[in-house]
C-alpha cells in the first residue's frame, strides 16, 4: 500500500505544503494515541473553562488544541493559525506561506462515551499584504483552500484528505506509525436513502427543513416513494465519513432555538473543509441557498447552515429553501 508522501508527490503538491500537512498529521497522531489511552491517559472529562462560543471545553478539546498549536507554531511554513478553541488568530512566522484553521476535536460530546471524534483542518494561502496577526487573512473564499482534511479517531484512525483534485482515504498503520492509502478516489453515490439530522431540534426548524424531512419520513407512501433511514453520530466527522463512504445527506440547518446563534456549525474550520472534501468526491455542499465553498467568512467563528452529501439529494433538498 502506498504511503502518504509519495501519493501527494505524484499529485505535484508543493514541497512546503507537503511538509505542513506532515506537521498537522504529527499532531493528529499524538492526539490519536492520547484518545486511545482514554481514562488511562487522564484525557476524559471537562475543564471549568468555556471557549469564545460559550461551549464548556472538554479536557481533550484543550489538549488537542495545545498539541496542534505548538506543532504548527514551530513550523516555519505557517504564517498564522485559527482554531475553534482560540478567541483570535495566533501569528507564527512572517515568511510562512500558509494559514491553517482547525477544529482540534470535533464531536466533543462523544469523548466520554468512547464514540467517534476527529480533527478537521483547512490550509489557505497567506496574504502578504496583511500583517501576520491580522484575522482578515482568514477571510478567503472556500474555493481558495489549498488542502482540507479530517482525521477520524474511530475503531481505526483514518485521514481523509484533498489537496485540490481527488478526495482520498488513508488509514493509520500503528505498526509503523504512517498513514497508508486505502481509498485512492472517494466517490459519493449520487442518490441515497439515508439522512442525518438532529431530529430533537425539529420544533425549532424553519418551514423548508420541516417540509423536506416530513417528505422523507413519509417513506413509500409519500411523494418520494422510497423509504429513508436515519443516522446521527453527534460528530460531524463521523457523519460526513459515513456520507463519503456510502452516500447520504447530512443537515445542520438554521433554527429558532437561539436567535443569537441561528446556525450551529462553524464555516472556517468545519463547513468549509468538509465542503471541499465532499465536492472533490463528487458530492454537493450548500447552505440551502448557495454553495458553501462560495462563501467568504466574515469572522473566524462565523456559523452557517450546512446541507451536504449525495448530489441529487442535496439538490432536491435545496429546492425547498429556494422555492
Ligand atoms: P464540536 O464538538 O467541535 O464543538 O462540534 C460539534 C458539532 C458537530 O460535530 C456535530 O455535528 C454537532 O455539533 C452535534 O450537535 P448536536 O449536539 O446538536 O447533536
Ligand atoms: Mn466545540
Ligand atoms: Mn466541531
Ligand atoms: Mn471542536
Amino acid at each position: 500500500m502506498q504511503r502518504l508522501i509519495p501519493t501527494l508527490r505524484s499529485d505535484q503538491v508543493d514541497l512546503e505544503l507537503l511538509m505542513l500537512i506532515r506537521t498537522v498529521l504529527a499532531g493528529c497522531k499524538e492526539i490519536s494515541f492520547r484518545v486511545s489511552q482514554g481514562a488511562l491517559g487522564g484525557v476524559l472529562g471537562s475543564t471549568l473553562d468555556e471557549n469564545i462560543q460559550g461551549e464548556q471545553q472538554k479536557k481533550l478539546d484543550v489538549i488537542a488544541n495545545q498539541l496542534l498549536k505548538s506543532m504548527l507554531l514551530n513550523d516555519t511554513n505557517v504564517r498564522a493559525i485559527a482554531s475553534e478553541e482560540e478567541d483570535s488568530i495566533v501569528a507564527a512566522h512572517e515568511d510562512g506561506k500558509y494559514l491553517v484553521a482547525f477544529d482540534p476535536l470535533d464531536g466533543s460530546s462523544n469523548i466520554d462515551i468512547n464514540g467517534q471524534i476527529g480533527t478537521i483542518f483547512t490550509i489557505l494561502p497567506a496574504i502578504k499584504e496583511l500583517s501576520a496577526d491580522d484575522p482578515k487573512q482568514f477571510e478567503q473564499s472556500g474555493r481558495n483552500q489549498l488542502a482540507a482534511g479530517y482525521v477520524l479517531y474511530g475503531p481505526s484512525t483514518m485521514l481523509v484528505l484533498t489537496t485540490g483534485s481527488k478526495t482520498r482515504c488513508f488509514t493509520l498503520d500503528r505498526t509503523h506509525g504512517g498513514f497508508l492509502l486505502t481509498n485512492d478516489e472517494v466517490s459519493v453515490p449520487l442518490q441515497t436513502q439515508e439522512f442525518s439530522i438532529n431530529m430533537a431540534n425539529s420544533r425549532f426548524w424553519f418551514e423548508p427543513t420541516k417540509f423536506y424531512i416530513n417528505d422523507l419520513l413519509q417513506g413509500e407512501s409519500g411523494i418520494r416513494k422510497k423509504r429513508f433511514n436515519m443516522r446521527w453520530n453527534a460528530a460531524m466527522v463521523g457523519d460526513i465519513h459515513r456520507v463519503l463512504t456510502r452516500g447520504g445527506i447530512f443537515l445542520y440547518p438554521e433554527d429558532k432555538r437561539d436567535p443569537a446563534k441561528p446556525a450551529k456549525l462553524r464555516l472556517l474550520y468545519e463547513a468549509m473543509p468538509m465542503a471541499m472534501l465532499v465536492e472533490n468526491a463528487g458530492g454537493k455542499a450548500s447552505t440551502g441557498l448557495q454553495d458553501i465553498l462560495d462563501i467568504t467568512p466574515d469572522g473566524l467563528h462565523q456559523r452557517v447552515p450546512v446541507i451536504m452529501g449525495s448530489s441529487d439529494e442535496v439538490e432536491r433538498c435545496c429546492y425547498y429553501y429556494t422555492d
